[in-house]
């Protein structure tokens, strides 16, 4: 028996009054009229299968160094997608990481793993991005824009023509990869996502939750801008539990400026700390894009910080970069505008122009 994705009813293969081929899936409906439903606006009624088997989800990575490979594996033990396709210029980098997640599989709900080339991008829900140089001791983020955007000139095409429905960047300079996708891909911007301040906002909460003896999950905060040195702690909405921090600290204005600032350093070296020590990021920042995937593979309309193109926002104009974001099925559903004091809206939009400045060097329209 098959189940009609319209009216959920339960329906023999063989008398069915219709039937659909989708994404090489063949749907049984009861009647002709649940079929012309369904065919307008398939993905919609897939999405309310949520669980079931007939939801088919695919994600491709292309990129499997240290943050694709921990990112494949985050995404395997998860059981979000049933297809899981791993894309590198070293391929056989990427068949010896197939080969090791596929033998974990028998310890886990059944997936597909493999090796693909750019034409695994036709059906992906998602394509994550996470190829190119990545930052040695002593560079920083902006230091590989040639680099990584020559890489992208020649990436996003051969992965575009396939038209995947979004596309999730996570290489560096993660927010100006994110404006040259949007350009080199011509897609709508809820498309085209920047993983941004998901992890700088994960390890504010962090600090201040092990600063303030709470679980980091009740500490309420967001860095946004730039993922970089520019980037900007919205301290005025901090709040742990519903109590403003300043109130929860209950120290003295000078002490209070003083632990915000060490938490704030922390947040924003904490990259160059890392890879000082093991020579790059990986675990922390694939649970970050575990989030993004998972909002949208689930229509979760979770709020992160994502980069996305701005429009009009505290006189922001045509600058990807992170502010508290709701992500769905369609990506980007909509930007949310937060308060921001006086002294955060100067650093916001000096984290714009930061980016800005970067952009125009690089010559695109
Ligand atoms: N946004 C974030 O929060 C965040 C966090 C950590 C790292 N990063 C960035 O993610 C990127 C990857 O980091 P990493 O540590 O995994 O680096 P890595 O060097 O370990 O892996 C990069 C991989 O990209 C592959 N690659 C290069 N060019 C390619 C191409 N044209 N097509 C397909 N594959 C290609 C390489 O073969 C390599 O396997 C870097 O740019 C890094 O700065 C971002």
């Amino acid at each position: 028996m098959a189940k009609d994705p319209v009216c959920w009813m339960e329906v023999n293969e063989k008398e069915a009054g219709s039937k659909y081929v989708y994404k090489g899936k063949t749907f049984y409906f009861c009647t002709p009229r649940c079929k012309e439903t369904f065919s307008t606006s398939p993905e919609k009624y897939l999405t309310k299968l949520e669980g079931d088997a007939l939801v088919e989800r695919k994600v491709v990575i292309v990129g499997t160094g240290g943050v694709g490979a921990t990112f494949a594996f985050n995404l395997m033990i998860s059981g979000l997608a049933n297809s899981i396709v791993l894309i590198d210029l070293a391929r056989e980098v990427a068949e010896g990481h197939v080969m090791d997640l596929q033998h974990g599989l028998s310890f886990l709900p059944p997936s597909q793993i493999y090796v693909g080339d750019f034409s695994d991008c036709r059906d992906a829900d998602i394509v994550v991005i996470t190829a190119g140089a990545h930052m040695k001791p002593g560079e920083s983020r902006i230091d590989l824009v040639r680099k990584n955007v020559a890489i992208f000139k020649e990436l996003i095409p051969q992965i575009v023509q396939y038209n995947p429905r979004i596309l999730l960047i996570v290489s560096n300079p993660v927010d100006i990869l994110t404006c040259v996708t949007q350009k080199l891909s011509g897609y709508p911007m809820n498309r085209v996502i920047g993983s941004g301040t998901v992890l700088d906002t994960s390890r504010f909460k962090y600090l201040l939750a092990q600063k303030c003896g709470v679980d980091p999950r009740n500490v309420h905060g967001y860095i946004i801008g730039e993922h970089g040195d520019s980037e900007v702690p919205v301290w005025s909405e901090v709040n742990i539990g519903g109590v403003p921090i300043d109130d929860f600290l209950d120290h003295n204005a000078r002490e209070s400026q003083s632990v915000k600032e060490q938490i704030f350093n922390q947040v924003k070296n904490a990259a160059y700390e890392i890879i000082n020590r093991k020579g790059g990021t990986n675990f922390a920042v694939s649970l970050a894009i575990m989030q993004i995937v998972t909002s949208i593979l689930r229509d979760e309309n979770r709020i992160l910080t994502v980069s996305t193109l701005l429009h009009d926002y505290y006189a922001i104009h045509d600058v990807c970069m992170s502010i508290p974001t709701i992500l769905n099925r369609n990506g980007i559903s909509r930007t949310i505008k937060i308060k921001l004091d006086e002294s955060e809206r100067a650093k916001l939009s000096s984290s714009a122009k930061v980016l800005e400045d970067v952009f125009k060097s690089l010559d695109f329209d």
